[in-house]
């Protein structure tokens, strides 16, 4: 991997036309007024993010590799290989990077309305920005990036921590789905892979959470959660005054039996919705979340869906029973808390020798 600033990052990449410029360090350091503190818009596992304003008068968001480890400095490549992959309308744009000594940034178009997860857990909830339609656009939009991901992209791409944190909102918010550091590029013809597994609690399916299977559909399960997410504003995890941990689909399927589907529906809304979409969105995250992979629909069966095409008969085959104990085997203080493991590599030739052993699920 070449991270020589005046070089592409990617050498089997050469011939390829990138889309992005390569800026220097003296540019971004006087953007971010030397990354200074008060500049500070996010904090993730693999470093800080920064507002900044280029000479040229763009506001950027600049993330800063924390430490170089080779783990950190794996993920900043496998980020800004796949960004520079892709273009699609509900995908951060990747504006540059810089890679040099000790320092590795990476530049994006500056979203001003935050993630989503500022909106439903965190410093904005209370403004309650986010009614009805703007909820139902950004869990089209959040879709129609995965779908991009999953379907249009080549090699297609598994973005593997589909969350709240990582679906950014731009000026009117429109979902831009971001943070491709633990993203894995599927060669044609691979149905799953076998990897260590990372991502965040209370998103994960169970396959993946047990045996390491991703695939597609491993999105598709985080995606259904997300969706819950967004109509309830209730996290993906809970911890019950007894101790147990209860994700959010346990906490729902009660109320889809009764059939009682506005308790699902975020207070906060006070019964402004449209009860018809809010059952076809919980029926969605319903199928989106079943334990088995293969009853799990498509994204692009999910945007048809949400974009009110109806669902077809016959709702979840199943139900979820496996999710909690799939995730209480993990050190699960922190709920956004990322899992990170040193030995797991994205590249070609390890998806190579994977996709042998491949089998389907
Ligand atoms: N382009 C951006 N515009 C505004 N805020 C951003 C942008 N990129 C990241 N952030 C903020 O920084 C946080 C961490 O960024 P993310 O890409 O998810 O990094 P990590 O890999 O460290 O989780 C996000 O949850 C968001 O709050
Ligand atoms: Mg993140």
């Amino acid at each position: 991997m070449q991270t020589e600033s005046s070089q592409p990052l990617n050498n089997s990449n050469k011939n390829r036309d990138y889309p992005w410029d390569i800026y220097t360090l003296k540019e971004l350091v006087h953007a971010t007024n030397n990354f200074h503190n008060d500049n500070k818009i996010g904090e993730g596992g693999f470093g800080s993010v920064y507002w900044g304003r280029t000479s040229k008068g763009f506001e950027i968001a600049v993330k800063r590799l924390k430490a170089m480890t080779a783990k950190a400095e794996m993920e900043f490549a496998v980020e800004v290989e796949v960004l520079g992959r892709v273009r699609h309308k509900n995908l951060l744009g990747l504006r540059g990077f810089y890679a040099g000594g000790d320092e590795r940034l990476i530049v994006y178009d500056y979203m001003p309305n935050h993630s989503l997860i500022t909106h439903l857990h965190g410093k904005l909830a209370a403004d309650c920005l986010l009614n009805w339609s703007r909820r139902i656009n950004i869990a089209i939009g959040a879709a129609e990036g995965i779908a991009y991901l999953h379907h249009e992209a080549n090699p297609h791409i598994i973005h593997r921590d589909i969350k709240a944190s990582n679906v950014l909102l731009d000026s009117e918010f429109q979902a831009k789905v971001a943070d491709f550091g633990f993203a894995k590029l599927v060669p044609e013809g691979v149905t799953h892979l076998t990897t260590r597994v990372k991502g965040t609690l209370g998103y994960l399916a169970p396959e993946y959470a047990m045996w390491g299977k991703v695939s597609e559909s491993c999105d598709v399960y985080s995606f259904g959660i997300l969706l819950l997410e967004i109509i309830s504003a209730r996290k993906p995890l809970e911890k019950l005054p007894t101790g147990v941990k209860r994700d959010i689909v346990q906490w729902a399927i009660p109320y889809v039996q009764k059939g009682d589907f506005d308790h699902i529906a975020d207070p906060r809304l006070k019964g402004s919705f449209d009860r018809e979409q809010l059952k076809e969105v919980i029926m969605i995250s319903m199928k989106c979340t079943d334990s088995n992979p293969e009853n799990r629909p498509s994204m692009l069966e999910v945007v048809d869906w949400l974009k009110g095409t109806g669902l077809p008969a016959g709702s979840r085959k199943k139900e979820i029973r496996i999710v909690k104990s799939a995730v209480d085997g993990y050190d699960d203080e922190d709920e956004d808390e990322a899992y990170d493991d040193e030995d797991d590599e994205t590249d070609f030739e390890e998806l190579g020798t994977v996709s042998a052993r491949t089998k389907r699920i």
